[in-house]
């Protein structure tokens, strides 16, 4: 029988790995976090010097970077950047603003994609992105759009920023995830929107385990 996919897309802040991690370990599928692939290559960009927004400069970099993904013993997904383990490194607000940028650059969403759907070939994935009901894996069996109100996903963020220990203010937290949003959004290659298939699930007036609940269903009521 071919693997099952299900994608998940939406903004920044919406709670999608969170949310994915979570329903993968429920129904028994490998959790894909996407957004860990173009992090990695915004932290590259960086450490050489690139201008992130640098399309002939980033492209000029990708033949020397090599991604892979793996799986520690619990289950953890971790990145690893010609032989280095990035996982943690991945996570700041810097690097995360780079990915953005990274992201908008054609050469890079081609060098990333094979990637993508090879896990969607090997394995039942729930993939967390941008574009993986709309580009990646356009058969999903199931793509649900998770979204929330700005301000709802920047608390989110912020609080989770500040749990992680790395020091920031509310306001940059907001105006960081609205410049994503414009990013994400307004790139002319694989913008971020829903799949016209994709089931909305919008979770401002949900806490985590609501939230949970509204995606179990969606995904039972369509296995
Ligand atoms: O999900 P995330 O915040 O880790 O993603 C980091 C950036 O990567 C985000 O600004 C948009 C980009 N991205 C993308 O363009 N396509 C994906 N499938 C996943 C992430």
């Amino acid at each position: 029988m071919d693997p099952v996919s299900i994608a998940i897309d939406g903004p920044s802040g919406a709670g999608k790995s969170t949310l994915a991690r979570m329903t993968a370990k429920a129904f028994g599928f490998l959790y894909v976090d996407t957004g860990a692939l173009y992090r990695t290559v915004g932290l590259y960009t960086l450490r050489h010097g690139v201008d992130t927004r640098d399309r002939e400069g980033v492209a000029a970099l990708l033949p020397d970077i090599k991604i892979s993904m793996r799986y520690d013993d619990s289950g953890v997904q971790r990145m690893d950047l010609n032989g280095e383990d990035v996982t943690d490194l991945i996570r700041t607000p810097e690097v995360s603003m780079a990915a953005s940028d990274v992201s908008a650059i054609p050469e890079v969403r081609a060098f990333l994609l094979d990637t993508q759907r090879d896990m969607a070939r090997r394995y039942n994935v729930i993939m967390d992105g941008r574009d993986i009901g709309t580009v990646v894996l356009p058969e999903a069996k199931i793509k649900i759009f998770l979204t929330a109100s700005a301000a709802e996903r920047a608390r989110r963020r912020y609080r989770e920023l500040r749990e992680k220990g790395i020091e920031t203010d509310f306001e940059t937290v907001l105006r960081d995830i609205e410049q994503r949003d414009r990013n994400d959004s307004s790139r002319d290659i694989a913008p971020l929107r829903p799949a016209p298939d994709a089931v909305m699930c919008d979770t401002t007036e949900h806490d985590l385990d609501a939230s949970f609940a509204l995606l179990s269903r969606i995904i039972r009521e369509r296995m």
